[in-house]
């Protein structure tokens, strides 16, 4: 993936270095800074720039003069490479084109807890596919195919019709997600999965003869362009805004993340995924990233996904990510 572990190492260390060693839960420092973020933002940030801003930076536990701590409390190398990827992450987030209030909250966040950065290395020990980005701007490659499709027989599900696939590790979920289903009493019906390229041709011409092109971009993808071609896509029936209300789709809301599963096109987020609410259509992206997503993105997979997309482009090709072996 480019974006090498000794660089992810640092990253997660990072506030670690700057509070109280390398807990999930680093307590602020009294008086803590007031946004590291604001040193990060400044290109260029130096070593003597990071705790001018953050008085108090180096107070915690992992401080070594307690109270009033500064700049001689970090290495300089440290402090500079710190307030550096800050930097890197400020650019990273900005180019993810989140909310004003979301690249904000998630900057401060680092200063506080390694928790970001953890969650985010927790993902990378999964597979690539689970967070590849597939949107209106992004395709996939020719010919793309997973390999490891399996049909959905049913089980604690229903299929509304045979021959639906999906790949072997987002079925297994899904029948472990009904079960649990079932055992509230709801039974979940599965009414598309995976789709060749060749099928969203038709599915999709299909819509722009019933809807015209416009209202057809709003709720159909491109051929090459659809979640449902990574085989890592399910709608779950009906594939109707009524879904909502129905006993299936409450549960789903409520408990899919639990599974790893997570809702691609929420409500009200039509300008951010580029398609209007789909409650129904829900991905398979494992448990450790649906949490990443609800935990730091509001629960926003296309901003979560854009994210790390971003992040592994910069990391692959930025001096930072090069100068720690990416
Ligand atoms: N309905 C979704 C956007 C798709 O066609 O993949
Ligand atoms: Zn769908």
């Amino acid at each position: 993936m480019g974006v090498s572990m000794r660089f992810v190492c640092f990253l997660a260390l990072l506030p670690a270095l700057f509070f109280a060693g390398c807990s999930r839960q680093a307590p602020a420092a009294e008086g803590a800074p007031a946004a590291l973020h604001e040193v990060a933002l400044q290109p260029g940030g130096s070593a003597g720039s990071v705790p001018a801003s953050g008085a108090g930076v180096a107070s915690g536990a992992g401080g070594a003069s307690g109270a009033g701590g500064a700049s001689g409390d970090l290495p300089a190398a440290v402090a500079e490479d710190a307030a550096g990827y800050m930097g890197f992450f400020s650019t990273v987030l900005r180019a993810a084109e989140l909310p004003q209030d979301l690249y904000l909250s998630i900057l401060n966040s680092m200063t506080t807890s390694a928790d970001f950065i953890l969650d985010l290395m927790a993902i990378m020990e999964g597979d690539p596919s689970l967070w590849r980005l597939v949107d209106k701007d992004r395709s996939l490659p020719n010919g793309y195919s997973p390999g490891d499709l399996v049909e959905l027989v049913g089980g604690s599900y229903s299929v509304s019709r045979p021959g639906l696939m999906l790949r072997r590790g987002a079925a297994a979920s899904l029948e472990e997600m009904a079960a649990a289903a079932r055992a509230d009493g709801v039974t979940l019906v599965a009414a598309s999965a995976y789709r060749s390229f060749q099928n969203q041709v038709q599915v999709h011409n299909h819509w722009v003869q019933v809807l015209g092109r416009e209202e057809a971009e709003r709720v159909s993808a491109r051929p090459g362009h659809s979640e449902h071609q990574l085989g890592l896509a399910l709608d779950f029936a009906p594939i109707n805004t009524f879904f909502a209300q129905t006993r299936e789709g409450v549960w789903l809301d409520a408990n899919a993340a639990r599974f790893g599963w997570s809702l691609s096109y929420p409500y009200g987020f039509e300008d951010v995924t580029g398609y209007s609410w789909e409650p129904w259509h829900f991905r398979y992206v494992g448990r450790e990233l649906v949490a990443f997503i609800n935990n730091h993105f509001d629960g926003i997979q296309q901003f979560a996904l854009r994210f790390i997309y971003e992040w592994e482009k910069a990391a692959a090709g930025s001096p930072a990510g090069e100068a720690h072996g990416g």
